[in-house]
């Protein structure tokens, strides 16, 4: 493990071997689709979106909020995997949180040119719990902005299986990712929202 910034853990190859990963990842898309999610604003976001866990974050005309049922589809979010939950427990284990317990993961996809620009995760209830982030796929230039949203952030060249762990100062950091470099990425976020 090595930290690429204060508090934010990267812990190369952590979820390697991926395939169970992304066949989990397959498996909640079947149930819960991907889609394209708007801003409050009405702008299309460029990634494509869809939980797992108790809840499941969402952006539309009323606000981004975490819903215990999938709008899409009226159902609740498939349960997250049990593969999901060792994997974000062991890693924050490793970067130093002994007691993570997410109760939600993110699944982003990314096509065609996707990206996320500078934003932080900020709608969740619990901030002494760490965001675990995991790529899976094709490779991707992730963003590490910090406490502002401007300057020139540090840059950490994501592969499939690499995970970030942030947290306590850098909870609220600011993050974002670059398109995939050829092909699908997708990157699972997970948290404690509730
Ligand atoms: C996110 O911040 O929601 C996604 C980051 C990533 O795809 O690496
Ligand atoms: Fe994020």
């Amino acid at each position: 493990m090595i930290f690429v910034a204060p508090e934010v853990a990267l812990l190369r190859g952590f979820g390697v071997p991926t395939g169970p990963l992304e066949e989990a990842v397959d498996s909640i898309s079947r149930a819960a689709p991907f889609r394209q999610l708007r801003t409050p604003g009405g702008r299309p976001m460029s990634a494509q979106q869809t939980n797992c866990g108790d809840c499941g974050w969402y952006s539309d005309s009323a606000g981004y909020r975490y819903e215990t049922f999938d709008p899409l589809t009226g159902h609740p979010w498939p349960p997250m995997p049990e593969a999901f939950r060792h994997l974000a427990v062991d890693a924050a284990r490793r970067a130093g949180y002994a007691h993570y317990d997410p109760d939600t993961c993110l699944l982003n996809r990314y096509v065609d040119g996707a990206r996320m620009g500078a934003h932080r995760d900020a709608d969740e209830r619990d901030f002494t719990q760490p965001i675990v982030s995991v790529t899976l796929g094709a490779a991707a230039t992730f963003l590490w902005y910090g406490e502002a949203r401007k300057g020139s952030p540090v840059r950490i060249r994501l592969e499939p299986g690499d995970v970030l762990v942030w947290g306590r100062s850098a909870r609220l950091g600011y993050h974002g990712v670059q398109p995939p470099e050829g092909g699908t990425r997708f990157n699972l976020t997970f948290r404690r929202a509730r």
